[in-house]
């Protein structure tokens, strides 16, 4: 138990928290002072099951052993080395096992911070590698409407998520967005994948003939949009936009950070869809949250484009002081260490039936306007009050803080993805809080 128990910090005033109601916080602060396993110990002592693993991020569980001293151990022996043009060996060994994990062809890592910092990085591994080819009138990016893809300009810009867009002015030039798939008139209280809206991704072709292919150098999506409210892609969607991506040789970008590392019951969800992209954007799960960390994994058709010209030169000109940080890739080697001895990047298969019926025997309880799921990751989306989007599911937010859980909220959609160490009575016990929840707000 932490020492710190109790002891409150005497002004919040200073720390501008992120993507916070600071105002709000600061009249009643929420403070997690430790955590273990599937639980946060709050200030005042009570503990809070983590419906949330954290931010989508902690997938293995807090304070696990093998991380835990991993990272004790790589702080007294090598705390920092740059990366440019020098090495150290554990950033080889976790680069190594990593691609091992990946789908077949997906050879080669780039090492990055955040989820943002992948996206961006992903974003200018495509570009550059067009224009390595010859093919530098492939400028364009195309996201999505409500994706998320990390904070940073070129995420925002081929993000689709207005609030996150509009107060910055023309972000990148050349991107254009696909329609988002939420049919809820058609999908509404499906379990696992939707059957409807797969010719959604026909609207890519539209978009192609559009600007022509010849400009168009990624599509970047979400498999699962996570951020926006657990979005799952509509049955064939995913193959369709692979499909047309390679008729128009159109590089095809997954952003993982949140469906990487066993989220949906296999280690991607390329796997779980059967679609594999070209680049593939990971973060959170990489190091269990625990150090911030991301990687880029790329092709190697990709990565052999840009190794050419002479040998002394740099090839690629990006990187960041923190890429393969040895203390983070310690975290990420115990990280790996503990999914594998607990099958943790396969659990959230078995676990998926019981967390399915349990988000669904929500269904019928107040403001309840739709259930989704899939893997360990599910949403319920709330009526919104009217006038007062948003409302509803903050004060659901609240309301479970303090009946000892954590759920997120996002809009009027309350998002879950617990640790895949959950049990199944800790599913039943969260989902039953959400009901008591549910119940109790206006
Ligand atoms: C799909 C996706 N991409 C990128 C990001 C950004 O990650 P970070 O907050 O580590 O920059 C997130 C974060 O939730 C995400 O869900």
């Amino acid at each position: 138990m932490s020492n710190r128990l109790n002891v409150a910090p005497n002004d919040l005033s200073a720390f501008w928290m992120p993507f916070t109601a600071n105002r709000q916080f600061k009249q009643a602060p929420r403070m997690l002072v430790a955590a273990k396993d599937m639980h946060y110990t709050a200030s005042d002592g009570r503990q809070l099951l983590d419906g949330t693993a954290g931010l989508w991020c902690v997938n293995a569980g807090h304070c696990r052993p093998k991380i835990t001293e991993a990272i004790r151990q790589q702080a007294g022996e090598l705390d920092y080395a740059p990366a440019f043009q020098m090495g150290h060996p554990i950033a080889f060994e976790l680069a190594n096992r990593l691609v091992d994990l990946a789908p077949d062809g997906m050879d080669h890592v780039f090492f990055t911070n955040s989820g943002s910092e992948s996206v961006d990085t992903a974003l200018k591994i495509a570009l550059a590698y067009h224009r390595a080819k010859g093919n530098g009138s492939r400028f364009r990016l195309i996201g999505r409407e409500r994706g998320y893809h990390g904070v940073n300009f070129g995420g925002i810009s081929v993000g689709g998520i207005v609030a996150n867009r509009k107060m910055f002015g023309t972000l990148l030039t050349g991107v254009d967005h696909l329609p988002h798939t939420h049919l809820p008139a058609k999908n509404a209280f499906t379990r696992g994948v939707p059957e409807h809206g797969a010719e959604l991704a026909d609207e890519l072709e539209r978009i192609v003939t559009l600007h022509d292919a010849s400009t168009v150098a990624a599509v970047i999506v979400e498999p699962v949009a996570g951020s926006t409210g657990v979005l799952i892609p509509p049955k064939g969607y995913l193959k369709r936009l692979r499909e047309i991506c390679d008729k128009h040789g159109i590089l095809l970008i997954f952003d993982e950070v949140i469906t990487g590392f066993g989220r949906l019951g296999t280690p991607f969800a390329a796997d779980y869809f059967d679609v594999v992209p070209d680049i593939m954007t990971t973060a959170k799960g990489v190091s269990n949250g625990v150090i911030p960390m991301g990687a880029v994994f790329v092709k190697k058709e990709i990565h052999d484009a840009f190794m050419t010209g002479p040998e002394h030169l740099i090839e690629f000109f990006h990187g960041y002081t923190y890429s393969a940080n040895p203390i983070a890739c310690a975290a990420a080697l115990g990280a790996l260490d503990t999914y594998k001895e607990e099958g943790l990047l396969t659990r959230g298969a078995e676990l998926a039936p019981v967390w399915e019926d349990a988000l669904h025997s929500l269904r019928g309880e107040p403001h309840v306007i739709d259930v989704r799921n899939i893997g360990l990751v599910g949403a319920v989306e709330l009526e919104p009050i009217a006038g007062h989007p948003t409302k509803r599911a903050f004060s659901a937010f609240i309301k479970a803080f303090e009946s000892g859980f954590m759920i997120r909220t996002t809009g009027d959609i309350i998002a879950m993805s617990p640790p895949l160490i959950i049990s199944k009575e800790q599913i039943a016990e969260l989902i039953d809080g959400l009901r008591g929840v549910l119940r109790a707000i206006d």
